[in-house]
């Protein structure tokens, strides 16, 4: 009975609500996609490192991007796609998987991160191996515990397709499709993703909805002053490497120096953002924390 009756205020409170959003903002919280995509710098925020104007964004473009993430055509046998392990819900990271799960049901060795604020991105990969956005796809499609596919295959498996050819010729003027059209349409996809209107946001913003009470005020003053230098605001991360205590022997990983091969890069990490971060459970590189609870015994 008490849930029952606290039930019903909740109820009338989310209607109401609801009616505002149709009267006041307009397309803001419609659950169709807005009638041109668009990719805006959020106000206070520094210039993205990716240059849409190489890759202007389009309706076309955008969707198009979308269907080859979601495609398993992408892998071997046409069973993995890249939304397998970027799964929206999970804030686009594998949820309750340490570490990547791919074809033939081979496990990888690093867990599978959240796609966001990706423009910003100086660097991709726990490791920043790759320092391109338009370069990343190589990375899983070619992986053989991931999708075991080579770019030539996944060409030549879309210039077979009839649908394909002509959303290419939509998105990109042309239906012979090549590598960089395809991997320029994933960039496009994963680019115009931005995390920016979270309550932090609001807050910052001084926005409705944005009110901190004290005790978020308490955790926000504590993060600036003991995880800030790291995970820096608004991004929450400053793209670097780093090591953040896991370990001191590094044989299953070695993190950065895996790319530098510098023995003073042993044991760093690229920096992860923590926008989204209580959907993106496990934690780390290799997922070994399950809950932020633990994350947090970790920092103490
Ligand atoms: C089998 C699971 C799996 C599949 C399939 C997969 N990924 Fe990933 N993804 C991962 C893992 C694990 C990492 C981290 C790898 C590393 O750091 O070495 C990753 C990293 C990334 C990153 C880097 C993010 C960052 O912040 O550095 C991007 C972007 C990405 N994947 C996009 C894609 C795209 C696009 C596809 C499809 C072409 C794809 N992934 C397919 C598991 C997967
Ligand atoms: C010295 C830099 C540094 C500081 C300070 C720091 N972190 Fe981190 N943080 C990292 C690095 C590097 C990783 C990734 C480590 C890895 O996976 O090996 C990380 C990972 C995380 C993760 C996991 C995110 C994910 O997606 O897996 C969380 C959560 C986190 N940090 C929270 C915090 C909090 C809360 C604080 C403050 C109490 C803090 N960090 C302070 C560098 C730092």
């Amino acid at each position: 009975m008490k849930s029952y009756s606290s039930f019903i205020p909740v109820l009338i409170l989310s209607l109401s609500i609801g009616f505002q959003s149709c009267k006041d903002d307009k397309d803001d919280d419609s659950p169709t996609p807005p009638a041109q995509i668009k990719f805006e710098v959020p106000a206070g925020w520094p210039q993205p490192v990716y240059n849409f104007a190489n890759n202007e964004v389009t309706n076309e473009r955008f969707q198009l991007g979308r269907k080859l993430f979601y495609d398993p055509l992408l892998s071997r046998d046409n069973t993995i796609s890249c939304g397998s392990c970027h799964l929206q819900s999970g804030a686009f990271s594998h949820i309750d998987h340490k570490v990547s799960h791919g074809i033939d049901d081979l496990d990888g060795t690093r867990n599978s991160p959240a796609l966001f604020n990706l423009a910003w991105n100086t660097s991709f990969f726990w490791d920043g191996g790759v320092n391109h956005i338009e370069v990343q796809p190589i990375g899983p499609i070619e992986n053989p515990v991931e999708m075991d596919e080579t770019l030539g295959n996944v060409v030549a498996k879309l210039n077979a397709s009839n649908t394909y050819k002509n959303l290419f010729l939509n998105a990109y003027g042309s239906d012979s499709i090549t590598s960089q059209m395809m991997l320029r349409a994933i960039a496009q996809f994963m680019g115009v993703m931005v995390s920016s209107n979270s309550k932090y946001d609001k807050f910052i913003r001084g926005e409705s909805g944005g009110t901190f009470d004290a005790q978020e005020l308490n955790g926000l003053d504590l993060f600036r002053q003991k995880c800030a230098s790291c995970h820096s605001e608004p991004l929450f991360t400053d793209h670097s490497f780093r090591n953040n205590g896991l370990d001191s022997v590094f044989i299953n990983d070695p993190g950065r120096a895996h790319i530098t091969l510098d023995p003073n890069d042993e044991g760093k990490f690229k920096v992860p953002s923590l926008r989204n971060v209580e959907l993106s459970y496990p934690y780390m590189h290799d997922g070994r924390l399950k809950t932020l609870e633990k994350v947090l015994d970790h920092y103490a």
